[in-house]
């Protein structure tokens, strides 16, 4: 018999074997609780959520990602149903491009997302705190949004009648002043379809009009004249889940294909509404409460995004109508378009006397929420066109340090700090600027569409940009790279200065002190207490 170590060597020296080209080979099982994520993922199921996130950028030949691995496992144990927690290979192909224009310049990076204002444009902060699962836990449940109205005497009937009188609410009562994480979690769940508040046991006039006698205590007012319904169940979050779902239904948070999640067998809530309940995230995530560690595990690898044919929510799918039942399909997972990464290549593909039209698309300096947007998008349209055999100009994106870029932008006055799109033809000598701020897939493919059709207001390209097509020598041999040095060599030349991959992101003086607050063990020994002292998961 293999002991473990062997059969997983084993398997890596196959997998590179069989893809010399690829060290797709992530960190994280699929049975692990961490989400596996790639930028069209991420967009579908990150940046679309009303729920907090905290992403890991790694590259599993990384030795300090490998010593994260099981904290952040265990993180993502102690966040289930909280908060999502992630991970972006950034060594497979099809993420690099995303890895970059999300900023990440050595590994590990951890940023917490948390939603905006605005859907679909999160708050993204690099997460600095110690790399232990309290660490990550604490600052991540921090950051999660607060839906809950905290009353008083003097103003819950007031809130009881916001939304009219059809609107279902939910209190809690409590002694507690402040909000618990699941509490909070709870009302993301529900956002927009039942109310959430907290109100204090010394509210007595509030605790008297519902008869409420000890706290915490959980009252449902369905609305509509229907009687209040005192939850007596769990304090956990599937079971308040299921107990809230007979008055709405919570949000279909954008999440991997649906799978059979096992309901707590000591729930003693309405199981066939718990069923119904559409968030496979919050009633995957809530599983975690089980007894059952198996059945959490089990509820948890449904969760994971590496197998690409899984449907998954797409930012741009209309919501449908019933969006309980029905997964949300989107096309197969675009490979990103490709980079050009020096001023040389650009002339040679677009910018000489006979190149024919190209889509180009320059990164910004600094990468912002918009560059993740408009290269997901192009990457979308162009496998689109790719999958259905139709001809279309090349797509490129062009780092802020292709100088040929930047001598674009500056002869066509672009700003360096958005991400800009054009089409260029040298042979004619044209150019065409897309115009709008917003990098979804929709306005942008209106626009390529109106390109091709030659639709698009026109300019002249400034004299100096388009050289001569004999001028140019030829173009250089691609590199196949077979190992992590090589990826990693050919990266360094290809990332733009300031983006470059570094192989390690803390010095050693830093990474001991680290070790030291963990426990002076450099086997990855964690800090985490158990799981009551977190104390997140309590109303
Ligand atoms: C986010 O909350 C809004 C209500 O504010 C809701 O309509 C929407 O469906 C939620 N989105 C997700 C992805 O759950
Ligand atoms: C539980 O669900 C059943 C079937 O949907 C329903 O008849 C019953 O009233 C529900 N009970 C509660 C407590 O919601």
């Amino acid at each position: 018999m293999f002991s473990p170590v062997t059969t997983l060597s084993l398997s890596l020296s196959l997998t590179l074997l069989v893809l010399p080209s690829t060290l797709a080979e992530g960190l994280y099982s699929k049975t692990s609780p961490v989400l596996q994520l790639s930028g069209q993922s991420y967009r579908s199921l990150i940046e679309q959520s009303n729920h907090t996130s905290i992403i890991e950028f790694y590259a599993p030949w990384c030795g300090h990602c490998k010593n994260l691995q099981p904290a952040y496992e265990k993180a993502a144990k102690s966040l289930a149903g909280l908060a999502k927690v992630g991970a972006v290979n950034c060594d497979a192909e099809e993420n690099k491009p995303f890895c970059g224009s999300m900023g990440v310049q050595g590994f590990p990076t951890l940023k917490i997302v948390r939603p905006g204002k605005k859907v679909g444009k999160p708050t993204v902060e690099d997460y600095r705190g110690e790399r232990t699962a309290k660490g990550i836990v604490d600052a991540v449940v921090e950051k999660i949004p607060n839906h809950v109205r905290r009353l008083k005497d003097a103003d819950y009937e007031a809130w009881l009648a916001e939304g009219g009188e059809s609107r279902p609410k939910a209190m809690l009562f409590s002694e507690k002043a402040t909000v618990s994480a699941l509490l909070k979690a709870v009302a993301v769940d529900f956002l927009g379809a039942i109310d959430v508040a907290q109100i204090r046991n010394k509210e007595a006039v509030a605790m008297k009009a519902f008869n409420v006698g000890k706290s915490p205590t959980l009252v449902l007012v369905p609305g509509a004249g229907k009687e209040p319904i005192r939850y007596d169940g769990e304090l956990k979050k599937e079971a308040i889940v299921a107990f809230l779902s007979q008055a709405a239904s919570p949000n279909a948070d954008p999440a991997p294909k649906e799978k059979k999640a096992k309901t707590s067998s000591s729930s003693s809530t309405n199981k066939s509404k718990a069923s119904k309940a559409s968030s496979s995230f919050s009633k995957a995530s809530a599983s975690h409460e089980s007894q059952d560690f198996q059945s959490a595990k089990a509820t948890q690898t449904s969760e994971t995004l590496e197998d690409e044919s899984n449907p998954t929510a797409s930012p741009n799918s209309k919501v449908v109508t019933d969006k309980s039942q029905q997964p949300i399909k989107v096309p197969d997972i675009a490979p990103p378009i490709t980079s050009l990464p020096d001023g040389l290549s650009l002339q040679q593909k677009c910018l000489n006397t006979k190149s024919s039209t190209c889509l180009l698309a320059l990164l910004p300096d600094t990468p912002t929420p918009d560059t993740a947007s408009a290269i997901s998008s192009l990457s979308t349209i162009h496998h689109k066109h790719t999958q259905a055999k139709r001809t279309l100009f090349p797509f490129y994106q062009l780092p802020a340090s292709n100088s040929q870029a930047t001598a674009l932008r500056n002869k066509l006055d672009l700003a360096s700090t958005t991400v800009e799109i054009l089409a260029v033809n040298g042979k004619r000598g044209w150019y065409r600027h897309y115009p709008s701020t917003t990098f979804s897939q929709n306005p942008v493919e209106d626009w390529i569409d109106a390109v091709r059709m030659g639709d698009t207001p026109k300019h002249d390209l400034p004299s100096g940009l388009v050289v001569p097509a004999d001028s140019l020598p030829m173009e250089p041999i691609k590199m196949e790279f077979g190992s992590a040095e090589g990826l990693r060599e050919a990266m360094k030349g290809q990332m733009p200065e300031g983006m470059g991959f570094e192989v390690e992101e803390i010095d050693d003086e830093m990474y001991e002190q680290l070790m030291k607050q963990e426990g002076g063990s450099r086997e990855g020994k964690e800090n985490m207490p158990p799981d009551e002292e977190v104390g997140h998961d309590e109303l």
